[in-house]
């Protein structure tokens, strides 16, 4: 099988370095192991950029990494633009973050066929193309202008809204038509998959029947396909992580005290202040637990040169600051705040040294720290997860301690509960979630999903030959709202 696989971010093969967001790290040990090539943005722009402007080509596992330099004039547009001031907020039903220009989405459009177009140097006749996330919607629709007839997939790692609260996205209707080029939409969870499906009908009043959905690219089966990790991979990790330096150093920092552990990207959909905000309940609500636990928060920066990203580091800075100031001591920080990333392997370390994990995301596509922290644990002596079930992965780990994350007083209670929580409790509920990990991991969510976009070609028919196809932008000027 060839295979192709397409990401904005693509992760290092470098278990010591930091990675950012669940995408790239979910995705390193599928493409070590089958031997894909994983085709990205190398981070870097250039002025003169071509569909040839492939910085690095290297080695990945059994597989290969193609790291492609995007053009200058597009990238700000379509990054900090279009994919992260308009889709972004639009996924996590936040329609009051969307800020954007018609510039940007041109942009994001140049760069999707810019992709496209790099795209065909790996262009083999079994080829399959699997694209991830919101950043490419439209990369299926521009490799169908160029004449590309093999399957063609598309995974979503984020949630997909309400159809009232993507049509706050401008030219949603345009974009959504341009996904029915892919053979093969997955989704997170069954929602998202039912919101997808309710907009195709009510918005474009096209027939969706037990998954499949004809347009004029042909037909298209949209699915859903939980993501999950490399359950035993990561347990062996942070095992082995317990004599990292870093993870030595936190364990001897303690001294008896027990740890809560969140690890996020900066970003609004994380719940971060909601979380500082429940902790700084905990400790007004029950006093004798100051000493006795802390949060260490990883809040790594992210997406920085977005406003409404730069202005919640600020605050959540301010907010430790004070809840620090509040309820500590000359010798005992109630939170403490790292704002920076750190490896996979002292991450495990980590979370298997935490007696809870808090997880508390407004909105999540699945959130694999969740699954992770849980995958960490020690089976004799787990720790608890508390789970927003508002997380996909809360369809799972529903034996986890769920909130609701804007109920603040509601989360305290619940990190009480779980600081109390006696052994025979906390491995009951751990085994039932780390059978459910097991049922679904990140090899069985690969294998599936190739399966399935294998299957959607043969049953699915030929797609139209790229001259029967509109190209986009003639229809553009008509659909643009
Ligand atoms: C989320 C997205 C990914 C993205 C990651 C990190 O997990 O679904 O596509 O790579 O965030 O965000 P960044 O903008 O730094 O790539």
């Amino acid at each position: 099988m060839d295979l192709v696989v397409v990401s904005n971010r693509v992760a290092r093969a470098k278990a010591n370095e930091p990675m950012t967001g669940g995408l790239a790290a979910a995705l390193l040990p599928v493409v070590e192991k089958s031997g894909a090539i994983w085709v990205g943005s190398s981070g870097r722009v250039r002025d003169n950029a071509t569909k040839d402007s492939f910085a690095e080509i290297e080695s990945l596992g059994a597989g290969a990494l193609a790291l492609l330099d995007l053009p200058a004039a597009h990238y700000g547009g379509y990054y900090e633009g279009f994919a992260n001031s308009a889709l972004w907020p639009a996924l996590h039903s936040r329609t009051d973050l969307i800020r954007v220009s018609q510039d940007d989405y041109q942009s994001y459009r140049e760069v999707n066929a810019f992709m496209a177009r790099a795209l065909m140097r790996f262009r083999k006749p079994g080829t399959m193309f699997w694209i991830q996330d919101y950043h490419f919607l439209a990369l299926g629709a521009e490799m169908r202008d160029l004449g590309v007839r093999n399957p063609l997939g598309f995974f979503l790692h984020t949630p997909w809204p309400a159809r009232r609260v993507i049509a706050g996205v401008p030219h949603h209707r345009e974009l959504i038509e341009a996904m029915l080029a892919y053979d093969l939409i997955g989704f997170q969870t069954d929602d998202d998959c039912e919101n997808f499906a309710t907009y195709l009908r009510t918005d474009l009043g096209l027939e969706v029947d037990a998954g499949i959905v004809t347009s004029r690219f042909g037909t298209s089966r949209i699915a859903t396909f939980p993501i999950g990790i490399d359950v035993d991979g990561f347990s062996a990790q942070a095992q082995r992580a317990a004599s990292h330096p870093d993870v030595s150093r936190l364990r001897k920092s303690l001294h008896g005290e027990r740890l809560a552990i969140g690890v996020d990207r900066v970003d609004y959909s994380k719940g971060l202040v909601n979380r500082i905000s429940a902790f700084d309940r905990l400790f007004e609500m029950q006093p004798s637990l100051k000493r006795s636990v802390s949060l260490l928060q990883i809040a790594t920066p992210s997406r920085g040169g977005i406003e409404a990203y730069s202005n919640l580091q600020d605050e959540l800075s301010k907010q430790v600051t004070e809840v620090n100031g509040r309820h500590g001591e000359v010798d005992w920080t109630p939170i403490r705040y790292l704002s920076k990333g750190f490896s996979q392997t002292v991450l495990a370390g980590f979370y298997r040294a935490a007696q809870v994990g808090v997880v508390t995301p407004l909105h999540d596509g699945m959130n694999l720290v969740a699954k992770e922290y849980v995958a960490a644990q020690n089976p004799i002596d787990p720790g608890v997860l508390v789970l927003s079930k508002f997380a996909g992965a809360a369809n799972e780990l529903d034996t986890a301690l769920l909130v609701n994350p804007h109920d603040i007083d509601g989360m305290a209670r619940t990190i009480a509960t779980a600081l109390s929580m006696p052994a025979p409790e906390r491995r009951m509920r751990w085994e039932a979630m780390m059978a459910k990990l097991r049922a679904g991991t990140i090899h069985s969510w690969f294998a599936d999903f190739i399966d399935a976009l294998e299957n959607a070609r043969s049953t699915a028919g030929p797609v139209l030959p790229s001259a029967t196809v509109r190209p986009l932008r003639a229809v553009g000027a008509r659909l643009y709202n």
